[in-house]
């Protein structure tokens, strides 16, 4: 199984020295998850990985069980939101092998959104090596099976006590686990945004910024108030291109031609839209990646010609849409199926995520 150095797992361990520091837990809290009733990201595994910037390096890095940290009020992160993050899992085969789904993908975006947001890279074998480590160490909290894995959420923060309003000094990275099931029950009903917007040109958009998400809620609760669990979010411009769906990337279905965003300085390059694209061309899916019109959905819509709508992230992998609503309209999609575009990819997704299928593309990544 090849890695992000192109190197197999067992060549990886031999090329790089490690300075990991391990504590681990005296007690698992393992005994005391009700593995059936999993609330996504409220229950947190037994370690985490911790390192911190300073003076200009990156210090050693740490496991450590779970647990809270002291912070200054005055941490820049609090006051200006300089953080970012990413979403990633790890899934167990019948067998009790280990697999990422295309880690490298993740490790290069954390880097491109720190980047943007004037905060330092984090250096690759720090980031393998820790993720692999702590994977190592909650592999227990893992259970097997499809519809079952281990949210992975790295994250960097500034945490320079100062409040002047620049880049921070000193920052953490981190990385925590979750173990999770679904992230939406059923289907998703959702607002197109004709007011609010996610993004803007020449902003962060394509960052995971963790603003990105906290100038989503306000709207986000509009919207449920009015019966919606979610946005589409439009063009910050115009409101008449559609770009994402809550807080993932969005595919449209009509006839048989799937059709989504390209990304953009607006639109966050997601792992899982951009395995969907191949997903499709692979089974003869035809998928165009072009700028949508919110008029051509709703005329497809009344004509009888749009057939699905689903949101694709890593948390909810794909969550079909089952109506819409735009300029005080509702509209109806028809019912999913096994037929449907997203039964079919999310199904081939799936099992190549939890090695039940082949992996042509060698996106799957083994944990040793
Ligand atoms: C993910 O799908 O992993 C995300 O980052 C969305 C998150 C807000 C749960």
């Amino acid at each position: 199984m090849t890695n992000f150095a192109g190197l197999n797992s067992t060549e990886m361990s031999n090329t790089y020295t490690s300075n990991l520091h391990i504590e681990k837990v005296e007690t698992s809290k393992l005994q005391d998850v009700n593995f059936d009733d999993l609330a996504f990201g409220r229950t947190f595994t037994d370690h985490m990985f911790m390192c911190d910037f300073i003076d200009g390096q990156w210090q050693q890095p740490k496991i450590m069980p779970y647990q809270s940290m002291p912070m200054e009020p005055s941490a820049r992160v609090f006051h200006y939101g300089q953080a970012v993050f990413e979403g990633m899992k790890a899934y167990k085969d019948d067998d009790g092998n280990v697999f990422l789904f295309r880690p490298e993908e993740n490790f290069k975006r954390i880097n491109k959104s720190s980047a943007r947001l004037a905060m330092p890279e984090f250096p690759k074998e720090y980031f393998f090596e820790g993720l692999t480590t702590l994977l190592n160490l909650d592999k227990d909290w893992i259970q097997p099976g499809v519809g079952n894995s281990l949210y992975i959420r790295p994250f960097a923060i500034a945490i320079d006590s100062a409040i002047a309003a620049a880049p921070s000094e000193n920052y953490r990275f981190m990385i925590i686990c979750s173990p999770a099931k679904a992230y939406y029950k059923g289907t998703v009903k959702v607002l197109i945004a004709e007011q609010f917007s996610r993004s803007a040109n020449g902003g962060v958009g394509f960052a995971k910024a963790a603003g990105n998400y906290a100038a989503q809620f306000y709207p986000t609760n509009l919207a449920q108030q009015k019966g919606y669990q979610q946005v589409i979010w439009t063009d910050a411009d115009t409101h008449t291109f559609l770009e994402e769906a809550g807080t993932m990337n969005v595919f449209f279905r009509i006839n048989d031609t799937l059709i989504t965003a390209p990304t953009s300085d607006r639109i966050l390059d997601g792992v899982t839209r951009k395995s969907l694209i191949q997903l499709a061309a692979d089974n003869d899916i035809t998928c165009e990646v072009r700028p949508i019109k919110v008029s051509e959905i709703v005329e497809a819509s009344n004509n009888g010609t749009l057939k699905e709508i689903f949101g694709a992230g890593t948390a909810a992998v794909i969550s079909p849409i089952s109506g819409f609503e735009y300029q005080d309209t509702y509209h109806e999609l028809p019912e999913i199926d096994a037929s449907s575009y997203s039964s079919i990819l999310k199904q081939k997704m799936l099992n190549i995520q939890h090695n039940l299928a082949d992996d042509k593309h060698h996106w799957r990544y083994e944990v040793k």
